[in-house]
C-alpha cells in the first residue's frame, strides 16, 4: 500500500512517500481502507520524538492517529462491521508504528464506529481524536453537567471546535478563548461568550462575566494561560489538562481539582458523538483538505498552532 512514512525522528522533511505492506487485522481487528487522515499536533510531536519516552516506536513509521473511510476486511471474532461500511476511528495503538497517513490501517473493533452517514469522510476524520479528547476530559473526568459553566482556554482548534459544541448540548454556559479572527467561528459552534486570549488579562474578563468562578476549565493550550486559568475557577471546581501536567500547587491554592487526560480509544463514545452530529445537535470542524503527498506541508502548517478548525490528508 502507499503511505508516508519516517525512518528517523526529525523535522517535517523526514515525511517520504513510500509502498509498503497492507496490515493484516487480528482476529478481533477491522482493516479499514482508509479515505481519510486527520491531521493532529501529535504527529508533528511523534515526528519530532517528543512521545518516545510514552509508547514503543518501530521504524519505517506511518504517522496519524485519525482515520475515516471503508471496512476492508473484518478479522473473524469481529462482529457489528461488514465489508464496505463507513467508518472511523482514533488509530493509537500500542506501539506507535503503523497510522492512518496510509491506504489501509488495522484497529481492533472496539476502538471503531460506524461515521455519521451524512459527513463526508474529510468531515468524519476531524472527529475521532480530538472529539474523544474533548469528550472524555468533559464528561469522564470533569462530569460537567447542565447548569455548569465551562472555559475552553483555546477554541478554533481540532479540540476547541468540538469541546463547545458538546458543552453546548449537555446544557453548560461556554466561554472560549481565540483570537478576534475566530470570534465568529467559535460563536457559530455554540460559544456563549468569547474571549481575546491577548488581553492583558484574559483570566480577568471570565470572571468579570461569572464573580464566583467557572465549574470546569478545559485547559486545551499550555503555557501561561493554563498556568493563570486556574484562577478562573470556583473553589470546587475542576481543571482538565491535555497539554500540560497539572501544577498541584495553583490547583491546591484556588481550592480545585486538576486532572490530566491523555484520550483513549473508544468505539463506544464515538458512536455516541456520531449520533449528536447526525442530530445537528453537533457540527464538524472547519476544513482544510490536502493531498497524502502534503503531508510535511500539513504538520508545518499544524505546527504553526493557528490552524482553523482541522486538516485533512486525502488519502484516496
Ligand atoms: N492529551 C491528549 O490526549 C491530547 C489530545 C488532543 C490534543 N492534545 C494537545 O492539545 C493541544 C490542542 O490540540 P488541538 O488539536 O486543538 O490543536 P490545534 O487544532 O492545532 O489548535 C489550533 C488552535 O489553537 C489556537 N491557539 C493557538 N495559540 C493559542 C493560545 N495561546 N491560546 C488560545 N488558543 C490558541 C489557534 O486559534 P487562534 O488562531 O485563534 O490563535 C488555533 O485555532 C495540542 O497541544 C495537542 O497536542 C492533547
Amino acid at each position: 500500500m502507499k503511505a508516508m512514512v519516517i525512518h528517523r525522528f526529525g523535522g517535517a522533511d523526514e515525511l517520504r512517500a513510500d509502498t509498503v505492506a497492507t496490515p493484516e487485522p487480528a482476529p478481533d481487528e477491522v482493516l479499514i481502507a482508509v479515505a481519510a487522515a486527520g491531521v493532529n499536533p501529535v504527529d508533528w510531536k511523534i515526528r519530532e520524538g517528543m512521545l518516545e519516552a510514552m509508547f514503543p516506536h518501530q521504524f519505517p513509521l506511518i504517522p496519524g492517529w485519525d482515520a475515516a473511510g471503508r471496512v476492508a476486511s473484518v478479522g473473524p471474532g469481529v462482529q457489528g462491521f461488514a465489508v464496505g461500511d463507513r467508518v472511523f476511528a482514533y488509530c493509537r495503538k500500542s506501539v506507535v508504528q503503523w497510522g492512518t497517513y496510509a491506504e489501509y490501517v488495522a484497529m481492533p473493533a472496539a476502538a471503531v464506529a460506524a461515521m455519521p452517514p451524512s459527513l463526508s469522510f474529510a468531515e468524519a476524520a476531524t472527529i475521532p481524536l480530538a472529539g474523544l479528547t474533548s469528550w472524555q476530559a468533559l464528561f469522564d473526568d470533569a462530569g460537567l453537567k447542565s447548569g455548569q459553566s465551562v472555559l475552553v482556554l483555546s477554541g478554533a482548534g481540532g479540540t476547541g471546535s468540538l469541546a463547545i459544541p458538546f458543552a453546548k448540548q449537555a446544557g453548560a454556559r461556554v466561554y472560549a478563548m481565540a483570537s478576534p479572527a475566530n470570534h465568529d467561528y467559535v460563536r457559530a459552534h455554540g460559544a456563549d461568550d468569547v474571549l481575546d486570549y491577548h488581553l492583558a488579562d484574559p483570566i480577568a474578563e471570565v470572571r468579570a462575566r461569572e464573580p464566583d468562578g467557572v465549574d470546569v476549565v478545559y485547559a486545551n493550550v499550555g503555557g501561561d494561560l493554563h498556568q493563570r486559568s486556574y484562577g478562573a475557577l470556583r473553589r470546587g471546581g475542576v481543571l482538565v489538562s491535555i497539554v500540560d501536567p497539572p501544577d498541584e500547587a495553583a490547583a491546591a491554592a484556588a481550592g480545585v481539582k486538576a486532572l490530566f487526560r491523555f484520550v483513549e480509544p473508544d468505539g463506544a463514545e464515538l458512536a455516541e458523538i456520531a449520533r449528536l452530529i447526525e442530530q445537528g445537535i453537533v457540527r464538524p470542524p472547519a476544513i482544510t483538505v490536502m493531498p497524502l503527498a502534503d503531508a510535511a506541508r500539513a504538520q508545518a502548517l499544524n505546527q504553526e498552532g493557528h490552524v482553523r478548525g482541522k486538516i485533512v490528508l486525502e488519502v484516496t
